[in-house]
């Protein structure tokens, strides 16, 4: 079985911080998001994985993930180019894949259970695909499957008003190579995107038998800014404390700190985890830094307090102001403008950004 992993897509609701690299590079708990899925096709027991490129940030991805080697993967670059659609994405990886099944996970999608479980329940039938499923709340903003009591999928609806169940499709599927004569044969949706929805649906209308997992653990799609930060606190809540890093003594630290090589929390910090520093940052003296707060490398903290946020790195923060629930991008500067007249705050900030003062 191979995995391929979908690092295209525009990430339109992620501006500004997509403006200069792919939402799947950004951090959660200091590992970009991506690393997530990969981990997973790697405890399932899928080297093989070929990473589905767009437009943008083609090469900061390859960049990061090389031939795969460091992560215990054999990698292969497919580009997407535009992005027409999930399905679309898919058939891009039809030479690469072959005759084998294979699962195709969500860039940017975590899965706190990981993906073994899909794939033993995949193997275990004569299946022409495998979807993963989650309960959810409102089912009516999402892909809805109806199954039948030994979880073989009877119905798909997309975004239905009056859902079937309460079983929302997330990001991960199992195919086997008929899904390339499906996608073939679909059109493109309202949005003009070929839609994954409509491929297996038509495998469906096909007579051929689709499996389904319910997923158990929590599961993030992490498309915008809250869906990052929620992903954050999730991952933290489950983190290792290490410390790697130096903890000065008279810092105050409580709860679980996950402190890379070179990180300092000085004296006179005090820290409540879970929160993660990375390597080469600073966590200075008169320093609040609040639970499920990641504070990305090469990054200098002084006098701040910091809550519930993500800090992707190469940053200066020294406001006495509280920065809670915020995410933070690369090279960003937050200092207080203390003695400057005319009073009040001073801002540069980007396109399509998103204050609240
Ligand atoms: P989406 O989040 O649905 O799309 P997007 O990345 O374009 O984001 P936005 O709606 O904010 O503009 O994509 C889900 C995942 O699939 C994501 O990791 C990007 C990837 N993808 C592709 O690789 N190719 C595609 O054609 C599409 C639509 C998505």
């Amino acid at each position: 079985m191979k995995g391929i992993l979908l690092s295209g897509g525009s990430g339109t609701r992620l501006r500004p911080i997509t403006h200069t690299g792919p939402k799947q590079l950004v951090p959660v708990a200091n590992k970009p998001v991506l690393q997530y899925a990969l981990e997973d096709f790697r405890e399932a027991g899928i080297t093989e994985i070929g990473i589905i490129l767009g437009n943008k940030g083609r090469e900061e991805i390859q960049e990061y993930l090389g031939d795969g080697s460091a992560f215990g993967l054999d990698i292969t670059y497919i580009v997407q180019g535009n992005p027409l659609g999930l399905a679309h994405a898919a058939g891009c990886a039809k030479d690469f894949v072959g005759d084998d099944d294979f699962v195709m996970y969500l860039g940017d999608n975590i899965l706190h259970q990981g993906i073994e479980e899909l794939v033993d329940s995949y193997k275990e039938g004569d299946y022409s695909a495998g979807i993963a499923l989650q309960e959810v709340a409102d089912p009516r903003q999402f892909g809805v499957a109806a199954v039948d009591d030994t979880g073989t999928v009877t119905r798909l609806v997309e975004k239905p008003d009056d859902p079937p169940s309460n079983l929302a499709l997330i990001g991960v599927y199992v195919f086997s190579p008929v899904i390339f004569d499906a996608i073939e044969q679909i059109k493109p949706s309202w949005r003009g995107e070929l839609e994954i929805t409509d491929a297996i649906q038509l495998l469906l209308d096909e007579e051929r038998t689709i499996d389904s997992h319910v997923v158990e653990g929590w599961w993030k799609d992490t498309g915008k800014p809250e869906d990052i930060l929620e992903a954050n606190r999730l991952v933290l809540e489950g983190i290792d404390g290490s410390a790697e890093g130096k903890i000065e003594a008279g810092a105050e630290v409580e709860g679980t700190v996950h402190l890379d090589s070179d990180a300092v929390i000085e004296d006179g910090a005090v820290i409540r985890g879970p929160v993660a520093v990375a390597e080469g940052t600073v966590i200075g003296d008169s320093t609040y830094l609040g639970p499920y707060s990641s504070i990305g490398p090469n990054t200098e903290i002084r006098n701040a307090h910091i809550e519930s946020s993500v800090i992707i790195g190469d940053s200066e923060i020294s406001t006495t102001g509280k920065i809670i629930d915020s995410l933070i991008g690369r090279n960003t500067t937050i200092a207080n403008s203390e003695g400057l007249l005319p009073e009040g705050r001073r801002l540069v900030v980007g396109e399509n950004s998103d204050l609240n003062l």
